[in-house]
């Protein structure tokens, strides 16, 4: 990154991504619990924790650091980060149980509705001088029986090539990187954009620093994001890798899964060209 782009600071994409994630719940619907499950998830939650003070021995200091560093994970409206950094790929894991057809994995904290739509070949928006090397991105959205889905939808977002997402950082133009692609006839799809670089989280908020105390590096790998969806399907949201790419085998957010690796090859001209199917089973 060069010095004359404002670094978009913890406290910022933090704030953005809170607001994000509260108007996603808004639209989707938040979901409630009945109170005996509420009791049982509250309580084990609990357990768990007293578990680690008794077996760890948790000193007062210890435990006045935490609760300060819990106040500030919410002052800076980190927890729509933290969480999908460090949890959410749990309950991925759980809903992936009950699930066939393309492989899902953690939406993360910052998704977009609402983006422009494009036709089945299209180049997502970007700046004029989009930093990058070239992706032409292209695959074909399919049912379980093979059948194609014209008419699908890819809801499509990526970091650039500096690693930092529209909407989450002030210098980037609004939809810069993002869009939503219409398969066309037998449900194919080819997408011209630039490939992402890793995602750092946040160094100078809460969780950078406790990634900091506890060693760890906050590196996910190269992704691109992807909500795939068709009427009378189920919604696939995922992300799909670079073959080589760092951090892949170490990924902060334990997201990555073999199956959503892609390959690119490089063309004659210096960009790369990769390929993805997607496969929705029925809703
Ligand atoms: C986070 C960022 C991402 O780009 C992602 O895919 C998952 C999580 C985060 O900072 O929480
Ligand atoms: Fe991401």
């Amino acid at each position: 990154m060069t010095a004359t782009q404002p670094s978009p600071t913890a406290a910022g994409s933090g704030a953005n991504a809170s607001a994000a994630f509260r108007a996603s719940t808004a639209r989707r619907g938040a979901a409630s619990t009945g109170q005996e499950r509420a009791d049982r998830l509250i309580r084990r939650t609990l357990e768990a924790v007293h578990e680690v003070i008794r077996e760890e021995e948790l000193t007062y200091p210890e435990f006045q650091a935490v609760k300060r560093w819990l106040m500030e994970v919410g002052e800076s409206g980190e927890w729509p980060l933290f969480l999908d950094v460090f949890v959410e790929h749990e309950v991925e894991a759980v809903a992936a149980k009950a699930q066939h057809g393309t492989l899902g994995t953690i939406e993360g904290p910052y998704y977009l509705p609402d983006q422009q739509r494009l036709p089945a070949v299209a180049t997502l928006p970007m700046r004029a001088d989009e930093k990058g090397d070239r992706l032409v991105f292209s695959g074909q959205v399919r049912d379980l029986d093979g059948n194609p889905l014209p008419g699908a939808e890819i809801d499509f977002w990526q970091a650039d090539a500096d690693g930092y997402y529209s909407g989450f950082a002030p210098h980037l133009p609004e939809g810069n990187l993002r869009g939503v692609i219409v398969s066309g006839d037998e449900g194919r799809f080819a997408i011209t954009t630039i490939k992402p670089a890793p995602y750092q989280i946040p160094t100078d908020g809460p969780t950078g620093k406790m990634i900091t105390a506890a060693g760890w590096h906050p590196w996910r790998p190269a992704h691109l994001h992807l909500m795939v969806r068709a009427g009378g399907h189920r919604q696939v949201t995922t992300q799909l890798y670079f073959a080589g790419g760092e951090w892949l085998d170490s990924d902060v957010a334990s997201a990555t899964k073999d199956e959503l690796v892609l390959t690119p090859d490089r063309q004659d001209d210096g960009s790369y060209a990769a390929k993805y199917d997607f496969v929705l089973e029925s809703a």
